[in-house]
Order: structure tokens, then sequence, then C-alpha cells
């Protein structure tokens, strides 16, 4: 274990207001090759609140080597204070009422692989600070609920970092001695840490601008290395159709004159929302019909939504503490699921969202790691920014919308914005606010927040025909308030009645009166998939493995995996006449232009998986039409299904495809993560040498997180590999955790996740599992963060 970062389990209920706050920040950083001085000064306010402290405790890390120390704009003698790697104390000689606290440090960006705090992602200094990033940058009050005025001045070498940004307005700028210049930029909104940003690097901009509703003007700009500024005309169009649908949807307005977003090619998790200057995963901007799939333009679309959301939910109105993580996640994850059901297709979206929800939160909540949206207790942070915090967060506020209706939802946001505006709540203030603005008793949905576990809902319907009554009951464990859509349709005709049905006892029943004929009731409407035209992709894939293993106490994986594929064999045979129409009939003509729209994309999406399954059954003819298809591609939507059917096929024809993509797109990054995690997922067997191999490659590069995700999590997508029955999959995997975690903690995380699945396997695999579990347990010098999922995974 490493001595600076301690596993320390703290709890939600622990939760104690700051002695002291902070109500103005000045930073000034002085970027260097050899390393960076910070210089921030802090005025210091005793929080009334409480009674008077005698002492100052500010948090830090081991990175960070404290320089000098001033209070009042004297030198604190050294006695009056110690530093370790927890943080800086102020111990004695701290003045009554309001004080300037000024503090030098420095820290070393270019040695910092964690990618949390400030660190270089190519030639750009950056800045990742959510969720205790900050006090790897400086001594702080590192915690959301200390929110400040920022002003920061940062200094560099121009022709090596000509564009220098951070939160807010440029308010000054200019040219230094030595060829180096400075920015100064002010926030006039008050916000915590985690908020805070900056950049440094030479960066091309492409700018637009947005009118607001209330006629202001909003510069818009994208910034990316000089290569990628034809990538970004997308995530442009994006952001304004965000700012456009949260002022028609909510009445929310963009609240400065500029909006910036910089593309980062390291980075840790998908976007952060840093107040106007959002930081983004690269893959999450950068997107051509050629590079990117219909997917990828999906999940680009609903980030650019998600950080720009968050200016009112997550920025205006912040989170108390770090266990109401949910407070702006959950609400942000549902409005842009809002978002980009308005914009394309409800209904897809809602199944995608739904899968994505059954295949990644069911099991995390059935799991070792099972919390509740709102967790007790936490390690690390950054191990909870789960599918429970966001998607079932996001199905939750989902139910006060079910409960309120739209415009009792409406009415609820206004007042918890009107009450909150500048403030950091818990999940009980939003509840509160939702409950006052529409007088409904709210308190039956205590329980969403409270417990884990998903609750198991039974409903039975009886048609009674002499007196044309339809009786629904719905048991339900553990009783929490639930509220779905229902309703009755006759067999394959128009909605007869539709009702939310208000679901909050263990056992409820209700009577539909004047039903003559026997309906087909569909409850939990929108949660379950209603099959219609568009959803002939989705309803053509069989479930997904991770959805089969729970199902099966004690599964082999291998069996499974060997059913399942056989099962789809079967299916593709019996079909081959409608796949081969399917396949025909959706492609397009030549040179047909392409247009990331709901019906294209559902059309391509019919194709491929028709192909898909085409490809199942091999064949010559099927073959030479796949490779035709696959070198005829002019977008990457087809050229990626294309190749993932040639894999499937195997062979020559394989490892031809893989080289020639390989060859033609060996300088772009982005499309080499699809080449990577497609090798990587193979189920050939002894797969797992070969990805050994690739670990050489100079493709492949392991402080990259999106590399790590590729290369490890798609491995551990291989039944026959990962779950190869010697244990050889899971000590590659093991191995590769502890090799990772040396160079960035919360990814070398997110891997260890794999083996939380230990118990849904046979006992021969259970026990791998764990063997492999316990030795990164015991290994030396592991992360907190690997320390807590381990630990907690294990039995
Ligand atoms: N707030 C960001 C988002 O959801 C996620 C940042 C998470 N970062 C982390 N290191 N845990 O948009
Ligand atoms: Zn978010």
């Amino acid at each position: 274990m490493a001595a600076t970062d301690k596993p320390v389990e703290k709890f939600r209920k622990d939760y104690k207001p700051s002695p002291y706050l902070i109500s103005t920040v000045h930073l000034d950083f002085q970027l260097n090759e050899e390393s960076t001085l910070v210089q921030s000064k802090l005025r210091i306010v005793p929080n009334h609140a409480e009674s008077s402290p005698v002492s100052l405790f500010l948090n830090g890390h081991a990175d960070v080597v404290l320089e000098s120390i001033r209070v009042n704009g004297a030198d604190l003698e050294a006695s009056h204070y110690a530093a370790d790697a927890q943080g800086l104390t102020i111990k004695s000689g701290l003045p009554s009422g309001e004080w300037d606290l000024e503090i030098a440090t420095r820290i070393k960006p270019q040695e910092n692989t964690s990618l949390e705090g400030l660190y270089r992602s190519g030639g750009m200094f950056c800045s990742q600070c959510e969720a205790e990033g900050f006090r790897h940058i400086t001594y702080f009050l590192d915690r959301p609920d200390v929110m400040a005025k920022y002003t920061s001045r940062i200094e560099a070498d121009k022709a090596k970092y000509p564009v220098l940004l951070s939160n807010g307005n440029l308010v000054d700028q200019g040219d230094l001695e030595g060829g180096r210049h400075f920015t100064v930029w002010e926030d006039p909104f008050v916000k915590p840490c985690y908020l805070f940003a900056l950049v440094a690097g030479d960066l091309a901009v492409q700018e637009d601008t947005f009118r607001t509703m209330s006629g202001k003007d909003v510069a818009l700009r994208i910034y990316t290395d000089a290569h990628n500024t034809s990538k970004v005309a997308f995530a442009m169009q994006s952001l304004k159709r965000a700012m456009k649908w949260d002022e028609e949807t909510f009445g929310l307005e963009y609240d400065l004159d500029l909006f910036n977003i910089v593309a980062v090619d390291d980075f840790n998790m998908g976007a952060m929302e840093n107040k106007s200057l959002n930081l983004f995963n690269s893959r999450l901007v950068l997107a051509t019909p050629d590079t990117a799939t219909d997917a990828d333009f999906g999940r680009i679309e609903g980030v650019v939504g998600h950080e720009y959301f968050h200016n009112w939910t997550g920025n205006r109105v912040t989170c108390r503490d770090w266990f109401q993580l949910t407070l702006k996640e959950g609400l942000t994850v549902y409005r842009d699921q809002e978002f980009s059901a308005d914009l394309n297709s409800r209904g897809v979206k809602r199944v995608e969202d739904v899968a994505r929800l059954r295949a990644a939160q069911f099991p995390e909540d059935a799991g070792p790691l099972a919390h509740a949206i709102r967790p007790d207790s936490v390690i690390k942070m950054d191990n909870f920014y789960t599918a429970t915090v966001y998607e079932k967060g996001a199905e939750v506020v989902r139910l006060y919308e079910a409960l309120l209706g739209r415009a009792g939802f409406r009415a609820g946001l206004d007042l918890y914005f009107a009450r909150h505006d500048g403030g950091a709540v818990t999940c009980d203030d939003f509840r509160a606010a939702m409950a006052d603005a529409s007088g409904a008793d709210l308190g039956g949905l205590e329980g969403w927040y409270a417990r884990a576990g998903t609750p198991r809902v039974e409903v039975g319907v009886e048609h009674d025909a002499g007196a044309g009554t339809l009786t629904v009951t719905a048991t339900q464990a553990p009783p929490v308030l639930t509220a779905r859509e229902g309703g009755v349709t006759t067999a394959g005709q128009a909605m007869l009645r539709q009702a939310v049905l208000r679901l909050e006892h263990q056992r409820q029943t209700w009577v539909f009166e004047r039903v003559p004929a026997r309906p087909v009731p569909s409850v939990l409407r929108g949660f379950s998939a209603p099959v219609r035209l568009t959803f002939k992709a989705h309803a053509l894939a069989l479930p997904d493995l991770a959805e089969l293993v729970p199902e099966v106490p004690g599964a082999d994986p291998l069996l499974l995996h060997h059913v399942r594929e056989a099962a789809a064999r079967a299916l593709a045979a019996a079909l081959r006449p409608e796949l081969e129409r399917a396949a025909r009939d959706n492609s397009d003509p030549p040179g047909a232009p392409y247009e990331f729209e709901a019906g294209a994309c559902a059309r391509r999406a019919l194709k491929n998986a028709a192909l898909g399954a085409l490809a199942r059954l091999g064949g010559e003819g099927v073959t030479q039409d796949l490779l035709a298809r696959f070198r005829a591609a002019t977008n990457m939507t087809d050229e990626a299904a294309a190749l993932a059917a040639l894999d499937r096929i195997g062979g020559k024809v394989r490892q031809e495809a893989l080289d020639a993509f390989y060859a033609k797109w060996k300088h772009e990054p982005l499309v080499l993560l699809k080449w990577i995690a497609m090798q990587a997922a193979s189920n050939l067997p002894g797969n797992t040498a070969a990805v050994r191999t690739l670990m050489q490659h100079e493709a492949v590069k392991l402080s990259n997180p999106n590399t790590c995700y590729s290369l490890f999590l798609a491995f551990a997508r291989s039944p026959v590999n990962f779950h190869a029955a010697d244990g050889s999959g899971y000590e590659f995997m093991a191995d590769s955790v502890l090799q990772i975690d040396q160079i960035n903690h919360q990814v070398a995380a997110r891997m260890v996740g794999v083996f939380n699945s230990w118990r849904n396997y046979d006992a021969e695999r259970g026990a791998l599992m764990t063997a492999a579990l316990r030795r990164m347990a015991s290994a030396n010098g592991i992360s907190a963060n690997v320390y807590e999922i381990v630990t907690k995974a294990l039995p």
C-alpha cells in the first residue's frame, strides 16, 4: 500500500459543515517544462454556524511540494503548520475574522500519469479536478460545499502554448519577457474547486455563436489539435441544439458570453463540465462519417448535451457532499436522455437506455459492489461514478416525472433553482422542491436513495367478461414508491385505456371498468420494448452473455457461449432468406451521402445486424459479399460492421481485413481503438497470447485510458479467453491490473470490476477468479482505488 494513499472509509452520516469557507481564490500558474509553480491567495472566512475552530486543515497530496505560506501578508513560522501527504494543517497563529492565506506549491504535471489534478496530454497542459483532483494542484478545502469566486492567471511559453484557458471571462492578457505570455480569467459565478479547469497548448479552434432566448450572443469554441479541426462540426451542432433544447424544455439559458470545449486524448472518463470550459475525451468530440459510427455520433450528441446541461444541474446548483453525486448525475443523465429522445427516435432511445440499465446496472446492483444511488460509505469517490449513480439515478428522476407529470416536474425543477441557485445541496432538497411545488407526497421515494438492489414487481391481470372489468394486481418486494404508465390494448390494436399506476405498497389492485373484450395489458410502458418497425435491429439481437449469465446459477460461461452461438447460427440458418432481403433492401445505393438521422441509422443497424447473422453461416458467397462491402464502405458504421462480420468468419480473410484496416487508419488513434477492441475481444482459442503481443504494438499506449479500456475491458468480454478453464485469462487480467495501477489508479480500478461477477460462475471458475482477486489484494503498493474494489469483491 502506498503510504500516501491510505484506504480510509468515509461515511455519509459523518457529514459536518466546513469550519472555514473561502470567499475568493486568486490562482497564479507559472507553467514550465520541468515543474509548475502554483501560487494561490485565499480569502478565508470562518463559518460562524460552527463553534470557533482552532486549526485549519487543507487537503493536499504527496505530489504537492509546499514552497511558502503567508498569513495576511507575513510569512508563517514553521512551528505554526505541518504538511504531509494528506494535507496541510495550520495549527496555530490563525487570525480571527476574515484573513488572507497565500500558499505557493510546486507540482510536476509532466510526471502525473494518474490524469487527476494538472497533467500533460500530448503537448498540452490540462486538468481534471472532479472528484478530488484539485488537492493534487494546491492545498485547499477540496469539498463541493466550499464555493468561491475564482480569478486565474496563467503564464507560459508563448510559442509552445499560444492558447491559455481557464473558467469564466478573459479579463487580461499580454506578452512577457523571454518569449512568455499570460492570460487572466475571472469567473463571476461561485463554484467548488472540482469545477476549476486550466488548459495550455498549441490548439486550433473552431468557432460559432449562439443567440440565447434573451438575445445574448454566446461565442462557442471547440479546441483540438490542428489536424483534427475538420472533425468538430457535429459536436458544435450538438452543442447549439443542446442550448436551444434546454431553453425550450426547461427555460434554462446559458449564463456567460463564451463556452469552450477542449478535446483531450488522455482522459480517464467521458467528459467534464468545468464552468464554461468543458474538457472532453477526444473520442466524444471528434467525428466524421468515415471515422465514427452511428453509435459514436449518438454518444457525442448525448455527452455534449450532458456536459452542457450540467451548467444548471451541477454547476449553478451543486452537491453538498460527494455522497449526493446522483443529485447532479442522475438528473443530468435524465436530461441528456430526454434531449436525445427529442432529437432522434424516442422509442429507440428508450430501448437502448433500458438495455444498458439491464446489462450494466442490474448486475452491479446484484453484485458485491451494490450501492444505493446515494451511497452510505466510500473509500475512493472515483469508484462511485457508476451505472447505479448515473443510470439508475436517472430512472429515479424519471419516476418524479411519471408521478408529477411533465408540468409538475417542470414546476418542481423551477422551484429547485429558485431555492438553491448558487448553493450546494442534497438529494433531500431536490425531493422537497419537487414535492412542495406540486403538493404531492413523495416520501415513498426515499427508499430509492437509501437501498441498493432491484425491486421485483409482479403484475397479474384478470378479465371478467360478464362484468366488463379488468383487474390489475401488482406485488413488489421490497415495497417502494414506483409509478409507470400502464395501459390496455385490444390485441394488435390501438390503446384502449391509459393511466399512471402509482405503486407504493407490497400489493395493490386497480380495476378498469367497461372493458368488454379480453385486452392485452401493457404495464411498465416505456420500460419494456414494444416492437415496431424501428426496433427490428434490436429485435434481431439475442440477449448478451452478460444478461444470460445471472439467469443461470453456477453458469459455465464457455458452455453458455457455445449454446448461444449455436442458437444464433440456427436462427440465422432458418431466417436466411429474410436476412438476405433485409441486407439487400436496407443497403444504400453507391455514393449515397451519410446522414446521422433516426431512419437512416435504423436502416444501417438492421442491415448490419443481418450481415452479422449471415456471417455465422459463412460460405464463399457471404464472405465475398462482406469483403466487397468492407472495401466499398464509405462510412465507419458500415466499415466497422463489415470488419466485425469478417472477424466472425475468421481465418485468412479476418487477418487480411484487420491488416487492411490498420494500414488505412494507422494515423487515426480513435479509429484504431475499434481495431484494438475487436482483436482483444476475439474468441479464437488461445487469443490471450495474441493480446499479450498486441500490448507491444506501436498503436498501443498503456498510459492512454481509452487504449486500456479497448484492450482489457474488451478482452474480459471474451468467454473463451477471459474465462479459459485453465485460469490463464484471469491471470493475464490480474497481471494487467497490477501493471496499469502503477500508471493510473482510476483505470486499474475499472479493470478490476470484471472480476465482480465471480459468484455467477461455476465453482472452478469462482475459485480461480477469487484467487486472482486475492493475488491483487496482497500485491505490494496497490492504490486505494484498486484496494476498495478488490476487497469488496472478495468473500
Ligand atoms: N462529472 C463528469 C460527468 O459525468 C464525470 C467526471 C468523473 N471523473 C472522475 N474522475 N471520477 O460528466
Ligand atoms: Zn455528468
